[in-house]
C-alpha cells in the first residue's frame, strides 16, 4: 500500500473519514499496524510502560525512544509515523524542542512528532512547524504530567476545566499543530472541541465524535498486564495465546516431543559411517 502523509490525513479529515491510529513499539509491531491498514503509527511514550516496565512514562530517554522509533519505521512503512517526545526533552525551552524534533525526524525516521501541552506549548509548536516538522498535540489527560493532574484520571469534567480544553485546543491549532490528541474527557466536550476546530482530533477515551481514535497496541491485543483502562477495547488475549504457547513448547522440551523429525537436519548416512568409523 502507498504512504500516507499528511495530505492523506488532511483529505481524509475532508471527507469526514474517521482516522485510524494505532501505536507500535518495536518491528513486529510496527509491521501489522502496517498490515492492518491502519492509518498512523505513534510511537508512543506509553511504551516506557507497556514494553519497558515503568511505572510511569517520565524515565523515558531521547535514546531510548529513537531506539524504539527506528525499529518501528523498519515495519511501519505505510503508516504516517508520529514519535512522543520524551519527558524532559522539550519542555524547558522552543530550542530544546526544536533540537530534540530535529533528532526524531533525522535519526528517528519518523513523519512527525508529538508533544503534551496546550496553551502553555503554543509557542513550541509554533517554533517547531517552523522548521517544517509536522506536530500532533495532545490535550485532556497528558500522562507526563500525571504528578501534577493527580494520577491518571478523566480530565475535563467541571466546565470550567472543559472550557480550558477549549482553550488549549485551539491554541494548538493557531501553534500550526496538524492534528490534537484528546485523551480522556468526556464525549460531549471531545465533540464540540471536534466541531470547532478546523484540524483533526484524534481520541483516546474521548468518544466516538473525534475526527480519529489511537490505543495503545498492548492495550488492545491484551498484552498489558497492570491494568486494563476503560477507554480500552481488548480485541484479544495475546498474553494468554503466548502463555499457554511457551507453557506447550515448555511441556514439548521436558517430554522430548520437541525437537521432532521435521525440525531436525538429516546427514547423509555414508558421511555418517565415515564419521563413526
Ligand atoms: O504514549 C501513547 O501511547 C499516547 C497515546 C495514548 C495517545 O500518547
Ligand atoms: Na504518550
Amino acid at each position: 500500500r502507498s504512504k500516507v502523509s499528511i495530505k492523506t490525513i488532511q483529505s481524509m479529515y475532508r471527507k469526514k473519514e474517521a482516522i485510524s491510529m494505532m501505536t507500535a513499539q518495536d518491528y513486529p509491531s510496527g509491521l501489522v499496524v502496517d498490515q492492518s491498514g491502519i492509518d498512523m503509527c505513534l510511537v508512543g511514550d506509553s511504551l516506557a510502560m507497556v514494553s519497558l516496565g515503568f511505572d510511569s512514562t517520565n524515565p523515558l530517554t531521547v535514546e531510548d525512544m529513537l531506539h524504539h522509533c527506528r525499529a518501528v519505521a523498519r515495519g511501519a512503512k505505510a503508516p504516517f509515523i508520529v514519535a512522543d517526545l520524551p519527558y524532559g526533552s522539550y519542555e524547558a525551552s522552543p530550542d530544546d524542542a526544536v533540537r530534540v524534533s530535529l533528532r526524531f525526524m533525522k535519526e528517528g525516521n519518523c513523519d512527525a512528532v508529538k508533544l503534551e501541552g496546550g496553551v502553555e506549548m503554543a509557542e513550541t509548536i509554533h517554533r517547531i512547524t517552523r522548521v517544517g516538522i509536522p506536530v500532533l498535540a495532545h490535550i485532556g489527560l497528558t500522562p507526563q504530567r500525571q504528578s501534577a493532574l493527580g494520577g491518571f484520571r478523566v480530565q475535563g469534567k467541571t466546565a470550567k476545566q472543559a472550557s480550558a480544553l477549549l482553550k488549549d485546543a485551539f491554541a494548538v491549532q493557531e501553534a500550526g499543530a496538524f492534528g490534537v490528541v484528546v485523551e480522556a474527557i468526556p464525549a460531549e466536550i471531545a465533540g464540540y472541541i471536534t466541531q470547532q476546530l478546523k484540524i483533526p482530533t484524534i481520541g483516546i477515551g474521548a468518544g466516538v465524535h473525534c475526527s480519529g481514535q489511537v490505543l495503545v497496541q498492548n492495550d488492545a491485543l491484551g498484552l498489558f498486564d497492570k491494568f486494563v483502562p476503560k477507554f480500552t477495547k481488548q480485541y484479544c488475549n495475546l498474553n494468554q495465546i503466548i502463555t499457554s504457547a511457551l507453557r506447550e513448547y515448555h511441556e514439548d522440551v521436558k517430554t522430548g516431543r520437541f525437537p521432532a523429525p521435521q525440525n531436525t537436519y538429516p546427514i547423509d548416512p555414508v558421511q555418517l559411517e565415515k564419521f563413526f568409523a
